[in-house]
Parts: structure tokens; C-alpha cells; sequence
């Protein structure tokens, strides 16, 4: 049954050129990474991997329940206040997901009479939080204020959410956030910023809401995520107290969760720790996302990432086995996984990157691109 159910879907994928595949990374692997998310280049570091070692040694391997029950250590609540502190914002809420947190939020905001104005190209978490919200949800051009603004205006929900990214995660443009905060507060609405890669990239680490003045406003909130600059696991929820006490009844990612592995939270901590310590990193991640994209003819947006479109599915894929073959794993991301439905290799530059890993990746992935388009 599964078989007639399924393998006609399966076939239709890879007609198209759309199928995804695992493929397992080695321990030892040896390739520049230009695909994964460390963007501080600390998923390896030994302060890093040390404080996790000992939470697992002081808290054992697991949280053991949910975080209103047995899994709040005192690894969570610091997190919380050290990363608040660190972006401005008032409080934090720690989830076990960046997906999770934007879910839980969402959520907790959203219902019959909340209106979601959602840009086009946010995140999937903020689209499915949308799909889970029971909220009336507005779907409005990429970073288009005066659309956000018409349909705040026009709404009859008493209350509304506006949701963008700080720096999208696909094109690494940046979203018009001070525009955004001043429509948002003329019509009686909260700004909902995602800034999973803005954390520890944008504004000397401490994001675009810190860097556009907007961090501890009381109509602001923003998420984030420690899979990425915190080479972690984990997900955020920052703004006023008052957001943070109305998720811990409300958020149902939140309540009804496994709280975050203690030594995910100690590694986040120590992270948080070396980008203090050491404000180079960030600007290492801008000077090796300019590199990239000159190599690639394509101009450097304000994120981590760097955007190649390509002509198909099948050019973006065969372009990252070239680069695989030449020692550079770059991302190859292809409908439904891109905004704008091209395809298209995605780059993410960190801070880790020596000038020798630069000039061999910028050597390799041009030539792929040339080869295959
Ligand atoms: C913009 C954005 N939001 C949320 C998430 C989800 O974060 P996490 O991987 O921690 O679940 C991601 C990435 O995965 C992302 O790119």
C-alpha cells in the first residue's frame, strides 16, 4: 500500500531533479565547509567543547523533563541572561529549537484575534507557527513596508504581529527593520525579528535589533537560534518580561517539550563567551563573505551568506559535487527550499576560514559554476 502511495511521489521528485539525499560527514573529513551554520567557526573549539564535556559531567546527558517540571538547570536560566544581556533585550526564554521558539511564540501571540503579517520569504518555522496559529494570516511582499502598513491599517483583529528576518536566511538581504518597528508601532502592533543569522554576524555580534537601536522596545521581539554563531543547539525568545512569563503558560513547544540538553546550554555559553572576548570573529565572517562573492559575481549581502542563482536543480547539484570533488562542501538549495523558486549554491562564510582556505574555495566553486552553466 505504502508503495503505490508513495513511490509515484518519489518518482515525480526525482524527474524534476528535486530529490534530497542524507549523506553522513565523517568524524575526520577534511573539506573547507562552506554549507553548515557555524559562522563564528566555534562548533570545534576546545573552550567550547570543554564546557559542554563538563555540563554533561556536572548535569549528566539529558535535561529529564520538560522545563516546568525537572529540565530548568542553572546552565538555562544563565544562558538566558547573559544572551539577554548581551542583545539589550529586558528577557529570554530558552527553547529546544530555534524552530521550536518561533513556533511557541507565534503561537502564543496568535488566535482569532491577533492578525499575522508575514513576509514572503521568512523562515519555514514562521510559516508553519502561521499554519498552527488559528490567527488570519497576511502574506506580504519581501521587505514591501507599505504593504505591512496597508493591511495593519485595514485589519479588524485588535491585535497584530509582524514577522521578518533580520537577515533572510536564503538571499542574506536585510529586512528594513527601523521602517518596519515605526509601521508596527503606528498601528498598534508587535515587530516579531527572527535574527538566527543575525546573532554573532550582524552589528558586531550583537545583531540588527541592537545595531538598528531597537533591542528592549516594548513592542519588539525577537528569536534566535544557538545552532548557529553559538555552535549549539537551541532556540530563543527575547523581548519584555511580560512575553516571557505569557509563553511559560502558554507556549505549548515550550511547555509540552524536553527541555534543552544541559550541555547544548553550557556550549552556548562559551560561545557567548569568545564572541565577547573576541569581537574580530564577526567581521572575519564579512571579510570572507566578500571574497566569496566576488568570486562569484554576485554582489555581498549584508549576512553570513552568499546567494549563487543557478540556472536549474540539476546545474545547482552537479555544481556542488564539483565542489565536493575539489575539497569545498558548499549548500545546494532548490524549490521548496528557496523563495523565490531558483535554484541556486548557497555559501556560508565564517570565521574560521584561513586566506589559503579562501583562495582554494573561490578557485574550486568558480569553476564549477563555469563548468556546469
Ligand atoms: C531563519 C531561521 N529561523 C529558524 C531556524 C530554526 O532554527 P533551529 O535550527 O535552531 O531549529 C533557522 C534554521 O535552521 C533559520 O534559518
Amino acid at each position: 500500500m505504502l508503495e503505490e502511495w508513495l513511490a509515484p511521489k518519489a518518482a515525480a521528485l526525482e524527474s524534476r531533479g528535486l530529490t534530497r539525499r542524507l549523506r553522513a560527514r565523517a568524524a575526520d573529513e577534511r573539506l573547507i565547509d562552506l554549507a553548515g551554520n557555524d559562522y563564528l567557526g566555534l562548533a570545534s573549539d576546545p573552550r567550547v567543547i570543554e564546557a559542554a564535556a563538563d555540563a554533561v559531567r556536572v548535569w549528566g546527558t539529558g535535561s529529564t523533563a520538560s522545563r516546568l517540571v525537572t529540565g530548568t538547570t542553572a546552565l538555562h536560566e544563565e544562558i538566558e541572561s547573559s544572551l539577554a544581556d548581551y542583545v539589550g533585550q529586558e528577557s529570554a526564554l530558552v527553547f529546544s529549537s530555534g524552530y521550536l521558539a518561533n513556533l511557541g511564540v507565534v503561537t502564543a501571540l496568535g488566535g482569532p484575534g491577533t492578525l499575522l503579517v508575514s513576509d514572503e520569504h521568512v523562515h519555514a518555522s514562521l510559516v508553519d507557527a502561521c499554519r498552527l496559529s488559528r490567527s488570519r494570516v497576511e502574506i506580504v511582499p519581501h521587505n514591501d513596508v507599505d504593504a505591512v502598513t496597508k493591511v495593519l491599517a485595514e485589519r479588524n483583529e485588535p491585535h497584530a504581529v509582524v514577522m521578518t528576518e533580520s537577515v533572510f536566511s536564503v538571499l542574506s538581504d536585510a529586512a528594513p527593520l527601523t521602517e518596519l518597528a515605526a509601521a508596527a508601532r503606528a498601528h498598534d502592533a508587535v515587530l516579531l525579528v527572527d535574527e538566527a543569522h543575525g546573532l554573532g554576524v550582524t552589528g558586531e555580534g550583537r545583531g540588527s535589533v541592537h545595531a538598528a537601536g531597537l533591542a528592549g522596545l516594548d513592542h519588539v521581539i525577537v528569536t534566535m537560534t544557538l545552532s548557529k554563531a553559538m555552535a549549539s543547539q537551541g532556540g530563543v525568545v527575547l523581548g519584555p518580561a511580560l512575553v516571557r512569563a505569557h509563553l511559560i503558560n502558554r507556549a505549548r513547544s515550550f511547555i509540552y517539550d524536553t527541555g534543552l540538553n544541559p550541555a547544548a546550554c553550557a556550549a552556548a555559553l562559551a560561545a557567548l563567551q569568545v564572541l565577547k572576548n573576541e569581537p574580530e570573529r564577526p567581521l572575519a565572517i564579512h571579510t570572507a563573505t566578500a571574497r566569496l562573492a566576488s568570486a562569484c559575481d554576485v554582489p555581498a549581502a549584508s549576512g553570513p551568506v552568499v546567494s549563487v542563482p543557478m540556472p536549474g536543480p540539476r546545474e545547482t547539484v552537479q555544481a556542488a559535487e564539483l565542489c565536493l570533488a575539489g575539497g569545498v562542501r558548499v549548500g545546494s538549495f532548490r524549490p521548496p527550499s528557496v523563495p523565490d523558486g531558483i535554484s541556486r549554491l548557497r555559501l556560508t562564510a565564517h570565521a574560521g576560514l584561513t586566506d589559503a582556505d579562501l583562495d582554494q574555495a573561490c578557485d574550486v566553486i568558480s569553476r564549477a559554476i563555469q563548468d556546469v552553466s
